[in-house]
C-alpha cells in the first residue's frame, strides 16, 4: 500500500519492484513476508520499509532479517518525518539510510524536494554528487503536473472498475521522467531549511487533532483503529471503515467541503512484476485498501473544525447504518 512514486525510483535506478504484504494492525511491511522473499529471491537487493500513515514500521525485526540476508535496508519517511519509537528512538535511525519527501501533503509540505539521509560519509558523498548531475527542473513542471493528475485518476478510476485497465500506468515512469527525476533548487532548499524549525509545532498539533478524531470516533461498530499506540507521527488521521459505508461518507464529507481521502491502494496491479506475482499474494492490502479513511489533521483543522467534522461523520453513519438496517 503506497503510491507509485517509490515503484518510479525504483524504475529510475533499473530495478524491478517485489511486492510485499503489510501487517493488518498498522499497514505496515511484514517482516514475516519479507524474509520469505528474500529467501525465495536471492535477486533482491534492498529492502524499502515505507512508514505509511506515520506508523511505525517493525524496524528491529527487518534490520535483523535485512542482516541476515545481506540486503539493504531502506527507510521511506516520506510520510513520517520527525516521528519516534515509543523508546524514544526517531524513525530513519535504523537501516542503512533513508529517504525523506518535502513534496505535497508531507508533514513539511514546501510544495517539493527531499533528502537522502544517511550515516555512511562515502554514500553521502555520492549521493551529493550524483544529486549535483540532475536536470533542473523542466520549464513546464506545472502543466506536467495537471496532466499528471488527470490521467492517474483517470486510470485509477477506470482499474477500480476492471483491474486490467491498471496496465495504463506501465508508460508512467518514462512518460513523466523529468517531471520526477530532477535536481534540487535554491528556493526549495531553502523553504525546507526553514520548513525544519516547525517540525515540532507541526507534530505536536498534528498529535493533538489525531487524540480528538481518536476520541470521537471510539466505540463506533463501523470503524475500527489501527494498533499505533504513542509511536506514530499522524500524516492523516487514518482508520479502517466498513467498506459497505465507506463511499457514502467519502461523499457526503466532500458534498461538505471537509477533506477526507481513501489512500492508499493496494498497487501491486499496478506494475508488471506486481502483476506477475499476483494481487491473491496480497489478502491484507487488498482488504484494507476497501476499508481506509483519512482525515485530515494539518492546522487549517482546528479542534472545532475537526469536532464538526466528527459529527458530521458520525451522523452519516448512523444514517447510512439505519437504512443498511
Ligand atoms: C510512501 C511514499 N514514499 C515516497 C513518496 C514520494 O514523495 P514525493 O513524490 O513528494 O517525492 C510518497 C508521496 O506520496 C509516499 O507516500
Amino acid at each position: 500500500m503506497v503510491c507509485l512514486t517509490p515503484m518510479l525510483a525504483t524504475h529510475y535506478a533499473g530495478k524491478t519492484p517485489v511486492f510485499a504484504d503489510v501487517l493488518e494492525r498498522d499497514a505496515t511491511l511484514d517482516p514475516h513476508f519479507v524474509e520469505t522473499a528474500l529467501q525465495d529471491d536471492p535477486g533482491i537487493g534492498a529492502v524499502l520499509a515505507v512508514h505509511l500513515y506515520g506508523h511505525p514500521v517493525a524496524m528491529e525485526v527487518l534490520d535483523d532479517i535485512c542482516s541476515k540476508y545481506g540486503v539493504l535496508l531502506i527507510e521511506d519517511l516520506a510520510q513520517a518525518m520527525g516521528g519516534k519509537y515509543a523508546n524514544g528512538v526517531p524513525f530513519g535511525a535504523g537501516g542503512d539510510c533513508s529517504v525523506v519527501s518535502f513534496g505535497h501533503t508531507k508533514i513539511l509540505d514546501v510544495g517539493g524536494g527531499g533528502a537522502f539521509l544517511t550515516d555512511n560519509q562515502a554514500w553521502a558523498r555520492q549521493a551529493y554528487t550524483l544529486a549535483k548531475q540532475l536536470a533542473k527542473p523542466p520549464t513546464e513542471i506545472d502543466k506536467l503536473y495537471l496532466l499528471y493528475r488527470k490521467l492517474f485518476y483517470t486510470v485509477w478510476e477506470c482499474g477500480q472498475a476492471n483491474p486490467a485497465f491498471y496496465k495504463m500506468f506501465d508508460p508512467f515512469p518514462d512518460l513523466f521522467r523529468v517531471m520526477l527525476l530532477y535536481g534540487i533548487t535554491e528556493p526549495i532548499a531553502a523553504a525546507i531549511f526553514n520548513a525544519l524549525d516547525e517540525l515540532d509545532s507541526e507534530i505536536s498539533h498534528r498529535k493533538q487533532i489525531a487524540a480528538l478524531y481518536r476520541r470521537e470516533l471510539k466505540n463506533i461498530d463501523s470503524i475500527d483503529f489501527f494498533d499505533v499506540s504513542d509511536a506514530s507521527v499522524p500524516w492523516r488521521f487514518t482508520f479502517r471503515l466498513a467498506q459497505r459505508f465507506r463511499n457514502d461518507i467519502l461523499e457526503e464529507v466532500r458534498l461538505a467541503e471537509y477533506d477526507i481521502s481513501s489512500w492508499y491502494p493496494s498497487i501491486t496491479d499496478w506494475t508488471p512484476s506486481g502483476r506477475k506475482q499476483g494481487r491473491e499474494l496480497f489478502p491484507v492490502a487488498n482488504t484494507l485498501e476497501k476499508q481506509v479513511v483519512n482525515l485530515w489533521v494539518t492546522k487549517d483543522y482546528t479542534e472545532q473544525k475537526a469536532l464538526s467534522l466528527t459529527t458530521m461523520v458520525k451522523e452519516i453513519l448512523s444514517k447510512v447504518s439505519y437504512s443498511a438496517g
